[in-house]
């Protein structure tokens, strides 16, 4: 019965090359669509970067990075052409776990806590002392959720994403809020840019490497961002002044499309995905990003486990409470899953041990190796649909994807399935199909949330130094 069962979740997790491609035609009409109008599916957000850096910048910022799991603060030196010590930048940061509680709470709670992060990291590093009112430190503040941007400094978010259910940001702008905290604290600081981390990825990289062509990150959420050519953001006033100064033709816009297939007419869903999103903060919302970014993958496992207990076919006669807590498994678990090469999986079934209070069976180990596979493998599959389809609308044919995120950077084979999925979309030849080797390849992101968001600050302060 075991076996059956597998088959099923086989079939029902396995994405062919046919389908991908289906996903990938559906994926770009409505990244179109999200270009021409306010409002859609997938935002396409304007992020009012009006270009990739030149390499060049120069000046210290302090970034605050509200992401997920961290708050963290940092202040970046940037270099320019002229590096210190062989380095383009020097960093120096501290990192703040985010109290669990503060996930659904009140704004109030929540910009007080992170104006109460940037004053100790000001006086933990001197930097009270060397600005002040009248010369504030530039900050740049990267807030991965969907926001509308009337100007750089400015983010209304649309709806909290990830998890997040704090009362009274959504329709908010999230900057001025934050603003009145700083103020409210007589903070030497000056609120520069908010950026999404997607954006921060990709200036971040492209600060080093001319190839990057788009920012992404896999991690507890999934999204992209890339240049658009400005006649191809349709929805934008080409009689607003800063579209006017524009001198690139270019625009960079933060996809947001966690949020794609929110009307269900493409994806493969599954009842796990459904009860994921009916059992979230906001049903309806983010259906790619919940089959696919890491805060999903755990859960989905855990779906499927429990599913099996309830059946009778595994864990018989054992304690299995604990799998009945929502979000008990992490996606780092399934990651050492995958990883485990020890004598017997012996660090495997210490894992369910530890995490679930569950003691497997060779069986069971077996069957939590293949369903970790089959998650993650979906899952890259998945990413790759929004790179292509990005691609597809740009013609773009060659170039670098710099990825960030826990899942990018953790999961051990995340590249190389998102690599041979990319390549399925686009038709490349087996050789081209393996990690770093096609003509489109998935790099690693520079810092984007720290050295990203800074560089944007200070080209945004060289933007507004010519304007005047
Ligand atoms: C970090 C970046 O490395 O990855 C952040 O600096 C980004 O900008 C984060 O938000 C995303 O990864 P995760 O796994 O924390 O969601
Ligand atoms: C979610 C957020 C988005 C962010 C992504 C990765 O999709 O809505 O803004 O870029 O997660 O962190």
């Amino acid at each position: 019965a075991l076996e059956k069962e597998l088959q099923r979740l086989d079939a029902e997790f396995w994405v062919s090359s046919d389908k991908l491609k289906k996903i990938v035609s559906r994926f770009r009409g409505e990244l179109e669509r999200g270009l021409k109008e306010e409002g859609k599916s997938i935002p396409m957000n304007v992020s009012w970067v009006h270009s990739l850096p030149s390499g060049d910048e120069k000046g210290k910022i302090l970034t605050v990075d509200l992401g997920g799991t961290n708050l963290r603060v940092c202040t970046v030196e940037l270099h320019g052409s002229e590096p210190a010590k062989g380095e383009k930048y020097t960093l120096t940061q501290e990192e703040f776990k985010l109290p669990k509680d503060l996930k659904t709470s009140t704004a109030e709670k929540l910009w007080t806590h992170i104006a109460g992060k940037i004053g100790t990291f000001l006086s933990d590093q001197g930097l009270d002392k060397e600005y002040s009112k009248d010369k504030p430190m530039p900050l740049g503040f990267t807030f991965s959720y969907p926001a509308t941007q009337d100007k750089i400094d400015h983010a209304v978010l649309q709806r909290w994403t990830k998890g997040f259910d704090i009362e009274g940001v959504e329709g908010h702008d999230a900057a001025a809020q934050l603003r009145e905290q700083l103020e409210a604290r007589d903070l030497p600081v000056k609120l520069i840019c908010v950026i999404n981390d997607t954006v921060g990825a990709m200036v971040a990289s492209a600060y080093n490497d001319p190839e990057t062509i788009i920012g992404t990150i896999f991690g507890t959420g999934c999204n992209a961002a890339y240049m658009a050519k400005i006649e191809s953001i349709h929805k934008l006033d080409k009689a607003n002044e800063q579209v006017k100064h524009n001198d690139s033709g270019h625009m960079a816009i933060n996809c947001e499309y966690g949020a794609f297939d929110n009307g269900h007419h493409v994806l493969p869903r599954t009842k796990y995905d459904e009860r994921i999103d009916k059992e979230s903060p906001r049903p309806g919302q983010q259906t790619f990003e919940k089959m696919s970014a890491g805060l999903y993958l755990g859960e989905i496992f855990r779906l499927v486990l429990l599913e099996l207990v309830e059946k009778g076919l595994i864990f018989q006669n054992q304690n299995a409470e604990k799998l009945k807590h929502p979000y008990s498994i992490d996606t780092k678990l399934l990651t050492q899953i995958e990883d485990d090469e020890s004598p017997k999986f012996k660090k495997t079934r210490n894992m369910f041990e530890d995490t679930l209070n569950l003691q497997p069976e060779d069986y069971e180990i077996e069957l939590s190796r293949r369903l970790a596979e089959l998650i993650a493998v979906r899952g890259a599959r998945l990413c790759a649909c929004g790179v292509a389809a990005i691609c597809s609308l740009e013609d773009i044919k060659k170039g670098h994807v710099a990825a960030d995120g826990s899942v990018a950077n953790k999961h051990p084979k995340f590249k190389k399935r998102w690599a041979t999925a990319l390549g399925e979309i686009l038709d490349w030849d087996d050789e081209a199909k393996k990690e770093g080797k096609g003509p489109i390849i998935i790099t690693s992101a520079e810092d984007g949330s720290g050295v990203g968001c800074a560089i944007i600050a200070a080209m945004e302060l060289e933007r507004r130094r010519k304007d005047k």
